[in-house]
């Protein structure tokens, strides 16, 4: 296993690939953490919002107790929920996702979005307008919610903290206002997305990389059709992009791995999602072979940069109206296109 040195209150090692569990159903979900541990993954990434927690917590608690290794072997990160993501929410919702997850602590907290929503208290869901769109909290102060944060770390109940979704205005602003800096920026990245600009940024402030939808996040697409009804258009193939078919031909690997293979050479780690216990082996299995420089500039020269988005969070109707919201860039380019 390969891991990253994430810096915060202290050093701690992150394994550099991952298990993500976005839309992983409860019902599924605690057989492949079981699975993905058997195969060597050591670190999960679950959020408040997957609904999944209490299944991994399962899943954690079993295999701890047949003896398989210890909390300690393992990295688990969960999120802060759009619903509250203000300062006085951040240790209900930490002590909320802990007992979900079984445990005493998380090794990874983010604020799972720069921006928040009003939240319906009893279902513990973002209000919504009459119209579908979401209630802004226009309130959103992301440097209190971070000092809130830190508290976290000083009370012992997470090890790192970190942010996702944020750009990188947001993240410096955290960054100059911060006692323990960010360890990690959790953010979507794969071949048509790079995010090279801000990678470099993080690495100036000694912040480490998590590429989510690493694949491309395919099924995304229904799911946020079916979910939210909406559609984005031309949604990439990126899985089955020709130049990654080659590469994966000449190294007789499959073109998942080619795409992972391509981050983790950049020192970011990644967090594919699988319920499938062949791919789970097959996206763990990317460590035993390197891509020559000639394959890394093929693949960096499939950057669309922010053409390249697939997340860009619309479908929570209204969003982009919040002053927070991360991609005004994305917007202003949709204006000028109209
Ligand atoms: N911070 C955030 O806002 C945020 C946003 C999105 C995602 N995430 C995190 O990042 C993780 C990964 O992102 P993602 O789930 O959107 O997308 P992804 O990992 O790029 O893609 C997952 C999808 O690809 C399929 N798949 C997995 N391995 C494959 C392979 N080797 N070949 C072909 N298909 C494969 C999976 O289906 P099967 O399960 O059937 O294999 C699933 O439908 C999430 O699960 C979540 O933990 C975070």
């Amino acid at each position: 296993m390969n891991y990253l040195t994430i810096t915060g209150l202290r050093h701690l090692r992150m394994p550099m690939i991952g298990l993500g569990t976005w839309r992983a159903p409860p019902e599924e979900v605690q057989n492949s953490v079981l699975q993905a541990l058997d195969i060597g993954y050591r670190h999960i990434d679950t959020a408040f919002n997957y609904n999944n927690e209490e299944a991994i917590g399962l899943a954690i608690e079993k295999w701890l107790e047949m003896g398989k290794g210890s909390r300690e072997d393992l990295f688990i990160t969960t999120k802060l929920p759009h619903i509250g993501n203000r300062s006085k929410d951040v240790e209900q919702f930490l002590k909320l996702s802990l007992n979900r997850l079984k445990l005493d602590y998380v090794d990874l907290y983010l604020i799972h979005m720069p921006f928040a929503f009003q939240m319906n208290e009893s279902t513990m869901t973002p209000l919504q307008n009459p119209d579908g769109t979401f209630v802004l909290d226009l309130e959103t102060d992301n440097v209190a919610t971070w000092a809130a944060m830190e508290e976290q770390v000083r009370n012992g109940y997470v090890k790192a903290i970190g942010l996702s979704n944020f750009n990188a205005e947001q993240i410096a602003n955290i960054y100059q206002h911060s006692t323990i800096k960010p360890s990690v920026l959790q953010v979507e990245m794969h071949a048509y997305c790079q995010q090279t600009q801000l990678i470099k940024d993080c690495r100036l402030m000694n912040i480490s990389l998590t590429a989510y939808a690493p694949l491309g996040s395919p099924g995304a697409q229904m799911h946020f059709s079916k979910k939210y009804n909406y559609n984005l258009a031309n949604y990439p193939d990126i899985l089955g992009q020709p130049v990654v078919g080659r590469i994966a031909e000449k190294h007789r690997k499959t073109n998942g791995q080619i795409l992972l293979r391509h981050l983790l050479q950049k020192d970011v780690s990644v967090i594919p999602k699988s319920t499938n216990s062949e791919r789970l082996k097959e996206n763990f299995n990317v460590l035993n072979f390197t891509l020559d420089d000639g394959d890394m500039e093929d693949l960096n020269n499939l950057d669309k940069g922010e053409d390249g988005r697939i997340f860009d969070f619309k479908f929570f109707a209204g969003v982009e109206k919040h002053p927070e919201y991360p991609f005004q860039n994305l917007l202003r380019k949709t204006e000028e296109l109209a």
